[in-house]
């Protein structure tokens, strides 16, 4: 593998990490905030891109290259309600799906083949981010403010479980 893919999907791993945190401590905020169903959907989310990253380290490993690990930053998790939230996942999914395509354009330069083919399970990964995040934000405009409104959408949120495992 070159370098320069190295890199990048080295860097990958570490964005994909960072996600998990970030998720991580908005399910605790959440759990603070008395909400279980959107807490249970970041955990979700935590273990979702736990698995993205360890998909893309597989990938080195199988190509006999060793990952290696950068820092993770403290995540700065700060909101006042729900959609608060859920339009911040949407932005860094937004972010994320930026990095993807960036990823592949190295991939394609470098005319790295079996990149691009993994890369494609991620490109098509980040329109289903994209859209979900997009759901959940539609569904709690309509709840508004109302108690009710916000119960039966965390109900909901509560009801997500974890994706089976598929293979590459
Ligand atoms: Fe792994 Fe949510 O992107």
């Amino acid at each position: 593998m070159k370098s320069r893919t190295l890199d990048a999907v080295n860097n990958q791993i570490q964005a994909e990490f960072q996600s998990a945190y970030i998720y991580l401590a908005m399910s605790a905020r959440f759990e603070d905030m008395k909400m279980s169903g959107a807490a249970n959907w970041m955990r979700i989310q935590w273990q979702e891109e736990t698995a993205h990253a360890m998909k893309l380290y597989d990938h080195l490993i199988r190509r006999g290259e060793s990952p290696v690990l950068q820092t993770i930053d403290k995540p700065e998790v700060s909101f006042e309600s729900a959609l608060d939230a859920f339009e911040r996942v949407l932005e860094h999914e937004r972010h994320v799906t930026h990095l993807i395509h960036s990823l592949y354009e190295v991939a394609v330069e470098e005319k790295d083949y079996a990149l691009q083919t993994l890369l494609h399970w991620f490109i098509d990964e980040q329109v289903e981010e994209e859209e979900n995040a997009e759901a959940i934000i539609d569904s709690l405009r309509l709840a508004g403010e109302s108690g009710q409104g916000l119960f039966l959408v965390d109900r909901e949120l509560g009801q997500r479980a974890p994706e089976e495992e598929e293979d590459e």
